[in-house]
């Protein structure tokens, strides 16, 4: 047999086999539809992310850290009939997330759902944080989840369908001294979700917030403070976090005590809640 004739026979074996393996996965997944998380390499995110691919979702994991995401990609696979594509970002530069966008879309994969999940926050006061230190935090907290929600967000009301989580934080809530800028990040994240909520309702687009208590990941230790002892367990949260998602809800508040919390601030004088929260804060250095 000719060299050609074989390699035209291996060339269409491999793409029938590509067909089934696309089918079978179809078949067997509840929604074939592909979720964007970004800071999915611990964590939260990486906890949806596990979320995601158990309800059928193919997922798309993105952070800065390639190898982590590697494995966590390969351990969906393994465990879940999804796909899984790995796409690194660094969210905290000002052209990341036109990037990541670039990037994805050139790969010619459509993102049906998008989970703003990465974000930081440094334990100091505004006057002793670096000013460069805080233009990256503003671009990973406020830029970065704006412009996604922008880039995706119009692709989604195009196909009159999608949905987006931002995770905001119970700090979105509260002035929280001794973080500077992440509580007012968080607000920011927060009334930005509620006004795409109304924005992209006409257009077939859900938008949810996801606002936290503390929560038992690397978070607290890359800001430089400890855990406080009312953290959550992530998965729980993650999984709140979906349900809420799906559910089209609004706001998401995981946990009864963080539920009434923010019912009690919204009564409480602010100065009151500023110093409870001064004095907490002062206890995690
Ligand atoms: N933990 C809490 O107490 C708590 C409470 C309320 C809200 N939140 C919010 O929940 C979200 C997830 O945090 P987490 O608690 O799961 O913390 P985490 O374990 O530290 O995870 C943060 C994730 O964000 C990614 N990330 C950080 N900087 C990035 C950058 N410049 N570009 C791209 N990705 C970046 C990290 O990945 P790489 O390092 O690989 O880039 C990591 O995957 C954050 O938005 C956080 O503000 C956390």
């Amino acid at each position: 047999m000719k060299k050609s004739t074989l390699l035209t026979i291996g060339m269409t074996g491999y793409s029938f086999y590509n067909a089934y393996k696309t089918a079978q996965i179809q078949q067997r997944t509840k929604t074939g539809q592909t979720v964007l998380i970004t800071g999915a390499s611990s964590g939260i995110g990486k906890d949806l992310a596990y979320e995601f691919a158990k309800h059928g979702f193919n997922v798309i994991l993105s952070s800065r850290r390639k190898d982590k995401l590697q494995e966590i990609a390969k351990d969906l696979e393994k465990n879940y009939p999804i796909r899984t594509y790995v796409f690194c970002a660094d969210l905290s530069s000002a052209n990341g997330a036109r990037q990541l966008y670039e990037d994805i879309t050139k790969a010619g994969i459509q993102v049906d759902q998008l989970v703003n999940n990465a974000g930081a926050g440094v334990a100091a006061q505004l006057i002793h944080v670096s000013p460069e230190t805080l233009e990256e935090l503003i671009n990973l907290n406020i830029v970065s989840v704006t412009m996604l929600c922008r880039l995706f967000g119009k692709d989604m009301a195009e196909r009159k369908t999608g949905k987006i989580l931002n995770v905001a934080s119970m700090s979105s809530f509260v002035a929280n001294p001794g973080l500077n800028l992440y509580g007012p990040s968080k607000s920011y994240d927060y009334f930005l979700s509620e006004t795409l909520y109304g924005e992209l309702m006409d257009h077939g687009v859900h938008v949810s917030v996801l606002c936290p208590g503390p929560v038992k990941t690397n978070w607290n230790a890359h800001a430089g403070r400890k855990d406080s002892i009312f953290c959550m367990n992530s998965k729980k949260v993650a999984a709140e976090a979906y349900v809420g998602l799906q559910a089209e809800k609004l706001v998401i508040i995981p946990g009864t005590l963080f539920q009434c919390a923010r019912t009690a601030v919204r009564f409480l004088p602010d100065q009151c809640t500023i110093r409870f929260l001064k004095t907490f804060q002062k206890r995690l250095k």
